[in-house]
C-alpha cells in the first residue's frame, strides 16, 4: 500500500481505529477523521509508534453536520493530492430521537447523509486517482431495515434500533446506486458487514435508566459473542487493500466474501427514489 492515501472516518475508536492501524502497517498514508481531536491524535501517535509509519494525519469534523462534511472535503483536497481509498466507517445508533446541527434526525444524518455527501464532495479527487475505491461500512442489521420514503427521518414513531437498521440498509442501497454511476469513472464502491464487534458501539446511549440498561445488556452480549476489533476490521481492510477486489464494484461483503444482502436492498426503483430524496436533503445533484 506504499504510495496510497486512505481517508478513514470514525477513526478515533473501534473498527475505524483498528483499520487505520492495519492499513498503516501496510505502508499507506492515513488520514484519520473524527470529531474528537484528542482521541484521534492519540490513535495517530499509537499507530505511528507501533507501525513505524509516520504518514498518519488527523482532520477533525462532526460528520453529522453537512457543513462540516463539506469543509472536511475542501480541507482534504487542499492538503492531499490523491485519494486511493475513502473508508466511510463512522456510525452510531441513537436510542432516543436526536437531531443533527442541521435539524435532521441524527442517525440519518450521520450514518447515511454523511456517507453520501462526503463521497460526492470527494468525487473529483477520487476520479483523478487511478483505481480509487470507496468502502462503506454497513451491517447485517440492514436485514430488517425498511425505507419509508414518506418519513426517512422516522419522525412519526421513532425507534433507535429500527432507524439504525434502516440507515444500514441505506448504506447498501447507496452503494448499489453509486456503483451504477461510478463504473465509467474508474472508481469502485463496495459495502460490508464487519461482524458483531467488541468496539465502543452503543456506548453513546448510557444516560438515563433505559440507556444504562441497554448499554449493560449490549456489553454483556459483546462479552458473550462479539469478535475482536482486529477481526472486525478484516473485511474493510481487505476491500481497501486487496488486489483480489480491484475492479469489483457494487457488492456487499461479509467475512471477505461477496454475499447477498436483503431482497429489498436490490429494489433499484426504491434505491433511485432514496437517492433523489438524499440529494434533496444534502442539496447536491450527483451527475
Ligand atoms: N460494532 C459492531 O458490532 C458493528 C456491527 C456492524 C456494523 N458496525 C458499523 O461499524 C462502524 C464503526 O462502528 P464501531 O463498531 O467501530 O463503533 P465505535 O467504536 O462506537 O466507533 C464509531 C466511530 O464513529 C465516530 N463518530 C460517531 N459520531 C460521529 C460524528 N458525529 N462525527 C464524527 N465521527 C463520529 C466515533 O467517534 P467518537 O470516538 O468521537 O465517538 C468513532 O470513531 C459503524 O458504521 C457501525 O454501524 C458495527
Amino acid at each position: 500500500m506504499k504510495g496510497k492515501t486512505i481517508l478513514v472516518t470514525g477513526a478515533s475508536a473501534g473498527i475505524g481505529a483498528e483499520s487505520v492501524k492495519q492499513l498503516a502497517a501496510m505502508g499507506a498514508q492515513l488520514v484519520l477523521v473524527g470529531r474528537n481531536e484528542a482521541k484521534c491524535q492519540k490513535v495517530a501517535s499509537d499507530v505511528k509508534r507501533t507501525t513505524g509509519n509516520d504518514a498518519v494525519h488527523v482532520l477533525v469534523a462532526d460528520l453529522s453536520s453537512m457543513a462540516a462534511v463539506r469543509q472536511l472535503a475542501t480541507t482534504y483536497k487542499s492538503r492531499f493530492d490523491r485519494l486511493d481509498v475513502l473508508l466511510n466507517n463512522a456510525g452510531a445508533m441513537f436510542l432516543k430521537y436526536e437531531e443533527s446541527p442541521d435539524g435532521i434526525e441524527q442517525t440519518l444524518a450521520l450514518n447515511h447523509l454523511n456517507y453520501f455527501l462526503l463521497t460526492h464532495e470527494l468525487l473529483d479527487i477520487l476520479t483523478q486517482t487511478q483505481g480509487a475505491r470507496v468502502v462503506n461500512v454497513a451491517s447485517d442489521a440492514h436485514r430488517p431495515g425498511k425505507i419509508d420514503l414518506s418519513d426517512l427521518q422516522m419522525r412519526q414513531t421513532y425507534s433507535g434500533w429500527g432507524q439504525y437498521c434502516n440507515s444500514k440498509l441505506m448504506n447498501i442501497m447507496f452503494t448499489y446506486a453509486a456503483a451504477r454511476r461510478l463504473g465509467g469513472k474508474g472508481i469502485t464502491i463496495n459495502c460490508l458487514h464487519p461482524g458483531f464487534v467488541a468496539s465502543d458501539f452503543g456506548d453513546n446511549n448510557a444516560s438515563g435508566a433505559i440507556g444504562k440498561l441497554f448499554v449493560g445488556a449490549w456489553r454483556f452480549a459483546k462479552k458473550l459473542s462479539a469478535i475482536s476489533v482486529e477481526k472486525g476490521a478484516a473485511t474493510q481492510v481487505y476491500l481497501a487493500s486487496s488486489p483480489e477486489v480491484a475492479g469489483i464494484s457494487g457488492h456487499y461483503f461479509s467475512n471477505r466474501k461477496a454475499v447477498k444482502s436483503s431482497a429489498l436492498s436490490y429494489d433499484n426503483v426504491l434505491g433511485e427514489a432514496l437517492w433523489s430524496q438524499t440529494e434533496a436533503l444534502v442539496g447536491v445533484e450527483w451527475a
